[in-house]
């Protein structure tokens, strides 16, 4: 930049008392903005960033939130009109300057989370549905990352810091049907004794209603196709109360992000 510019830059950050230099000074991080905008940006914009959350949902808010997820809003908005409205605020709105309580490198990182908007955007129910009964996030609230929450688990010596994540036995049953503690129960039971009996290392047992679906790692799924293991697959599911068995044969995949579409 030339000496003017530079100059020029110099004064103005000391007339508003803001620094100009607007860049951020590394690559942002996609996760950390998650982690601040759950923890920051929520109470009013909501988790999916559609401008209903808590606050917003009292209807105090006048003008309310803006839904951070319509692109008619936000068309033509650059990322650094983005940059700008966090760092400032806007005038005469409840969106006030974020300019001092995260510094440039955070604005940024939010940023970057709400560019993918697949994130935003995502159908995450057990997220709404604990924002919508004003469940607390204790570690996300205080802005750990789940690597952070590990590093702390060991200083604390709990013997649990370096279990293998897992993901919640509620994921095991489609979207749009009702959770219920028996539905989790045969779940967890059928899962423990798959493993058990079978010797599978992966295992998911995908609770369908009257149909047990059971995902195992790819490289297990030929023997578990074998007519007497199969026979063995169904004794077990059969036990646990259901009537029919599929064993996927593509294997293990996380869970479908999207609703199930009938
Ligand atoms: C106290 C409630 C509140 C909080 C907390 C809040 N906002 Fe806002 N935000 C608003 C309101 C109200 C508006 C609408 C302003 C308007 O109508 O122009 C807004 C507007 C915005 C806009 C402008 C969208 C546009 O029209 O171009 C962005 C971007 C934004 N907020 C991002 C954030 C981020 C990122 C955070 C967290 C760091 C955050 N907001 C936290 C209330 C809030």
């Amino acid at each position: 930049m030339c000496r003017i510019g530079t100059d020029i830059e110099r004064q103005l950050t000391v007339a508003i008392g803001e620094s100009l230099d607007e860049r951020p000074a590394r690559e942002p991080s996609v996760m950390n903005g998650e982690l601040l905008f759950r923890s920051t940006c929520t109470r009013c914009h909501g988790m999916q960033g559609r401008g209903d959350g808590p606050v917003a949902r009292a209807g105090q808010l006048k003008p309310p939130p803006a839904d951070l997820t319509d692109s008619t809003l936000l068309a033509g908005t650059t990322p650094l009109d983005l940059y700008r409205k966090i760092s400032f605020g806007v005038p005469g709105t409840k969106m006030r300057s974020f300019g001092e309580a995260l510094s440039r490198e955070e604005r940024w990182d939010a940023i970057a989370y709400g560019a993918v908007t697949d994130a935003l955007g995502d159908v995450r129910p057990g997220m709404t549905a604990a924002d919508r009964h004003h469940i607390h996030a204790p570690l996300l609230e205080a802005g750990l990352s789940k690597v952070e929450v590990r590093m702390l688990a060991r200083r604390l010596a709990l013997r649990v810091w370096d279990k293998p994540q897992s993901a919640c036995l509620a994921s095991r049953i489609p979207h749009g049907s009702e959770v219920t503690v028996e539905k989790l129960k045969q779940v967890e039971r059928g899962e423990a004794v798959l493993r058990e009996k079978l010797g599978l290392r992966v295992v998911r047992l995908r609770h369908e209603g009257v149909k047990a679906r059971i995902e195992v790692a790819p490289s297990d799924v030929a023997r578990l196709l074998r007519p007497e293991e199969k026979e063995a697959v169904l004794a077990i599911v059969q036990d646990l109360g259901f009537a029919e068995l599929e064993i996927d044969p593509r294997g293990y995949r996380r869970a479908d992000p999207l609703p199930q579409e009938d």
